[in-house]
This record gives C-alpha cells, structure tokens and sequence, in this order.
C-alpha cells in the first residue's frame, strides 16, 4: 500500500483519463493476439517473444516474463523512474489535469511559472542557433565534434551576442522583469535597467528527471574567462540535487551510471553511444547527487578529468557512493586529460574497452595507497604495509585476499606468507567486533523476525532475513542462479529456507518459469506458504546484484561465525533433530 496525500477522487479521474491502453502503448508496440489482453515486448528485461501483456478492462499490466506488473501509475512508475507522487505529477500533465496540492500553493504556482519560462527561454535558444550570426557557434559545435542529432538531444542552444534578445522574447511571452530576474535569466544594471545573463555562449539546459528545464550552463565559445556560465539557485535550480543529462541517463539499459566532470563529456559520451554519463553541475559531488544516483542505478564508474583535481575529486567521490552501498568503480585514463579527449583522439571502442577494465574500488584504492608511500624507506614501508592489509582484510572472500595479500607483499618486496597471515589476523579482529554488534542487534526485538509457522521457527532471525532475501530475489529473476557466488543450500541457518532455496536454484538452473504453481510439487505445504509469505516483501530487482551480494555476505559472514565459534549450526541442527523436529 502506498499511502499518499492525494485525494481519492483525484486519483481515480486520473486513472480514468490516462488510459493504460493508450500510455503504455506510447512506449511499447503492443498487438491483439487473443482474448481481450494486447501483448508487447516487455520493456523492463530484454525478450524476443512478447510476454508482456495490458488488460483494457482490468486497467493492469503484466509480464509473464519477468513478473512485473502494475496499474497506469505503477507503470510510469517503473519506466520513467519515478516516484509515486512525480509519477501522478506525470500523468496529471499529460491530460492537463491540475495537481490538487499544487492549486492553492503560491509557492509551487511560480515554481510552475519559472519553469515555464525556463522551458520557453530553452526554445529561444535553440530557435538563435538557427539565426544568420549564430555562425560562429556553429562553427564551435563543430569543432567540438557535436553531431545535430546529439545536440538536439541534448537541446543544445545558442545566446546571442545581445544585451536583450532573451529579455525581449520573453517579454512577447507575457514574462516580467522581475520573473526573468528571479530565474536567473537576466541580470540587473547599476541605472537598474535589466540585461541579458547569457550573452554570446553555447547553451547547455539542465533538464531534471521529471523533464523540466530547472536552469542553463552557457560554455564560452573557444578560450576564455569564465569558461562556464551557470544559472544561480532558484527557486527550481538546486545545484547539489540535481546532475546534468540524469533525464537521458535514467532511461539508460547499460546497468551502471558513468559520472563525469564537464557537459562537454557527457555530450561526447552520449555520442559515442555511452548513453548513461551524467555530470555533476560544476560542484564536486554531494551526498544529494549520490543519493539521487542510487534511485536510477546500483554501480557508478567515475570518469573523471586525469589531473590532480579530479583524482581529488573521485577519492572524495568513492566515499560518497560507498556509503549507499553503490558499487563503484574508477576509470584509468590514460593519454587523454578527459573522457571527451579520450574519445575524440582513441574512439569509442577504445573507451568501451577502458570501461570494461575500470577498476574496481579496491584496486583503485590500493593503487592510491600505494603512490602514497616511497616504499624504499623502511617506516613507509611499514605504514604502507599496515594501511594496505587493512584494506585487503575488508574483503569477503578467502580467495580474493590471498590474491591481493601476495599483490601487497609484491608491492612492499617481502613475504607473502607473512602479508596473508596478517591479513587474515585483521580479519579475525573485524569479525569478532562484527560478531559483538551482530549479537547486540539480535538481541532488539525487531530482529526477532520469525515465519508463521512455529515449527519453520529460525535458530538465527538476522541470517533467515538475508536467506528470505536471497530467495525473493532468486524468484523474482531466475538469472541471478548463474551468479558463481550463490553460497550452498547448507550454509543457511534455516533448513526450511534452505529447502526452498534449493528448489529454485533446481528450476532456475533448468530453465524453469518461477511460480508458486510451478513450485508447488516440490514443497511442502508449509515451505509453500513460508515461501508466498517472504514474496510479498518488496525487493528492488533494479539493484538487484548489489542486493544480493549483500544478503551472500551476510550468509557467508553468519557461516564463518558459526564455525568459528564451535560450531553451533551443527550443535543447533542435533538438538532439534533430537526433539523430532526435522525430518
Ligand atoms: P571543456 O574544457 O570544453 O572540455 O569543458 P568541460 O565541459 O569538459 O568542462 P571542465 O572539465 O572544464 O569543467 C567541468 C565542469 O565544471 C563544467 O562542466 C562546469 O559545470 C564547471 N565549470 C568549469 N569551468 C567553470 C567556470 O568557469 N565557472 C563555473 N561556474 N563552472 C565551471
Ligand atoms: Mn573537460
């Protein structure tokens, strides 16, 4: 249930106007093939034969495919990446409803009206690009390699060289003064008269994820100070909340986001076919931006300039986006001062095979850790040593730091033995501290998470809730069964969830459709409904991979404590044998 401010009546004239035929049919081609439902290639996972069915009498979709379905909203929800009120905000617009909140608000009347002229002003600079003395941007954008297409999708624009073009067309529109002013789109004179803010540049708009033109960043057209011109805080144009082209990126399929410094590489990214690059609007990035991030996607790869600043930059960026569990990786630019250079000089496909090899947080880290020390001096090495296989003890698998403890001990020139057995001591030492906060949090009684049935009662609520999530996610995409980390059916703590557990990775590694009719001769009456009852938890399949690795981690951590504290799992699994309960 989502609980929301909007009336009731409101909501079901909304649905009624936008029909779920019509706008769902504006993004997928949708054909009858029998009955009343009309069918389509689903849009939210990739398929050959259309599963993705639309009922007209029911007003829902649904995918046999990948089980996604919904209302009209749900759906603009899902493929506009929106939230639920920006989702009715949406559809609202599209019949020219008026939002009820919206309708005696002051406040959200002008932010429409700035927004409104921010959108007119957008088209007078693309119309000035068509203008006989527009040659000279022109002449920029070629030089700058931007094809028309890419400029029209970006809605790349021209301000004249003129104290009052923009005043003047705006003024035609009916906007003040004091409206232009308020928007940042002119400025005021010392006589105070009114001029044009934006004179003589390439004119990028910055267009939110709901497609409002919340402000301009005008570049100078060759050399010169300032080189960029950005639109003041307004009352729509927020800096630290908002990313540049985050309204084309959204709609990406590619999986991750790339973070870029300067429009000019965003709009070069795009070009060359790497539609998911955003950048951050000339501040370095904020906890907002990041967090805004992780609503679109699970893995960021910086793709910063290759100076001094912007390694600054990405170092401060990491922290950011770890902090909300994003997946973060750091391109190696090499022979290019920026994403843009890289690919005017070496092509896309060499930047494709850059992206492939970003490296992951920790090599990059290591790297840092590394140019940090001169490791010929004895206490550097020593420092270097320390910082390095704290690090490298972070990592969850056994294999992984064996690798990197031999890589540390090549780098410091001593012996891999004693690097590994120091990083597998650190290691002990977080997880006993892990163990310690673990065993507090279960004693909380929210943690006290138990299934219906008394007899699946879990030995180890915290673990059975990453177990419930694994499954969930198992569930909802069979894919993930051929992820190579998956732990083993006998690494849960519940036998009940590890039964279930088996039987779907069986179906899913066989190919097999996951419902619960399917299932329903493999399990229990009691798995049956213990497995119905953790599907109704929601589970964000967008972020699927981070998710899971997560609920692995903590599978395999909650394994690794088992054993090392005597292994209570065997003693847990004897006692309830005795009691009769298994079996
Ligand atoms: P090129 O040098 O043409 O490749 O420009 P770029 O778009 O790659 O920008 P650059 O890497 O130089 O700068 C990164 C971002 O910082 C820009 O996109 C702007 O948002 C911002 N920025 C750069 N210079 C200025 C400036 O002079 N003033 C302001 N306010 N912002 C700037
Ligand atoms: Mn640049």
């Amino acid at each position: 249930m989502i609980i929301t401010a909007f009336p009731e009546t409101f909501l079901t004239e909304l649905t009624d106007r936008n029909d779920i035929v019509e706008v769902v049919g504006s993004y997928v081609r949708l054909s009858k093939r029998s009955g009343s439902n009309l069918f389509g290639l689903c849009p939210f996972h990739s398929e050959k034969t259309p599963s993705f069915s639309v009922s007209p009498d029911k007003q829902i979709y649904h995918c046999f495919g990948c089980g996604k379905g919904g209302g009209v909203i749900n759906f603009i929800m899902e493929i506009e990446n929106l939230t639920f009120p920006e989702a009715v905000e949406f559809l609202a617009r599209r019949v020219n409803m008026p939002v009820p909140e919206d309708t005696n608000d002051k406040d959200s009347k002008r932010r429409a009206r700035m927004l409104a002229l921010n959108k007119a002003a957008a088209q007078f600079f693309y119309e000035q690009l068509k203008a006989p003395d527009a040659h000279e941007a022109h002449a920029y954008i070629k030089k700058r390699r931007i094809g028309r297409a890419t400029a029209t999708n970006f809605g790349i624009g021209y301000a004249p060289d003129s104290w009052d073009r923009l005043r003047e067309a705006m003024k035609q529109k009916g906007y003040t003064d004091f409206e232009m002013f308020d928007a940042g789109l002119v400025r005021r004179g010392k006589n105070g008269g009114f001029y044009d803010a934006f004179r003589h540049r390439l004119m990028f708009p910055v267009i939110d994820v709901r497609g409002n033109v919340i402000g301009f960043s005008g570049r100078i057209l060759g050399d010169g100070e300032p080189k960029y011109l950005n639109s003041p805080e307004t009352l729509v144009f927020n800096k630290s909340r908002n990313l540049f082209a985050l309204n084309l990126a959204k709609k990406s399929k590619s999986g991750y986001i790339i973070l870029s410094e300067g429009n000019i590489d965003v709009v070069s990214l795009h070009q060359a076919g790497f539609d998911s690059a955003v950048a951050s609007l000339g501040t370095s990035l904020t906890p907002e931006q990041a967090r805004l991030l992780s609503r679109y996607t699970g893995e960021v790869i910086i793709a910063y300039d290759n100076d001094a600043a912007g390694i600054k930059a990405a170092q401060r960026a990491i922290g950011i986006l770890e902090k909300l569990d994003l997946k973060v990786k750091v391109l190696a630019l090499k022979g290019a001062k920026d994403p843009d250079e890289f690919i005017q000089l070496k092509g896309a496909e060499a930047f494709r095979n850059l992206l492939e090899a970003s490296e992951d947080q920790l090599d990059y880290r290591l790297r840092t850790v590394t140019d940090k020390y001169v490791l010929s001096e004895p206490e550097q090495k020593v420092a270097f040593l320390k910082e390095a296989t704290d690090l490298v003890a972070q990592l969850p698998g056994a294999v992984e730091r064996q690798v990197y403890a031999l890589r540390v001990a090549e780098l410091a020139g001593v012996k891999g033995d004693a690097v590994a057995d120091e990083v597998e001591r650190r290691r002990k030492r977080k997880l006993s501290a892990a163990r310690r906060t673990q065993e507090r949090e279960q004693s909380r009684p929210e943690r006290q998470h138990q299934p219906g049935d008394k007899k699946l009662r879990y030995e180890d609520p915290a673990s059975a809730v990453a177990e419930e999530g694994l499954i969930r996610l198992l569930y909802l995409d069979p894919a993930l069964a051929d992820s190579a980390s998956l732990p083993p059916p006998e690494d849960f703590s519940s036998a009940a969830l590890g039964r279930i557990y088996a039987a779907l990775l069986e179906r899913a590694r066989h190919g097999g459709e996951m419902n619960t009719a399917a299932l329903s001769g493999v399990l229990s009456g009691e798995e049956m409904d213990l497995l119905v009852s953790l599907l109704q938890k929601p589970e964000q399949l967008q972020r699927g991979e981070i998710a899971m690795a997560d609920y692995i981690n903590r599978i395999k951590e909650r394994k690794e404590l088992a054993a090392g504290s005597g292994d209570l799992r065997a003693l847990a699994d004897k006692l309830r044998k005795k009691k009769g309960y298994e079996g």
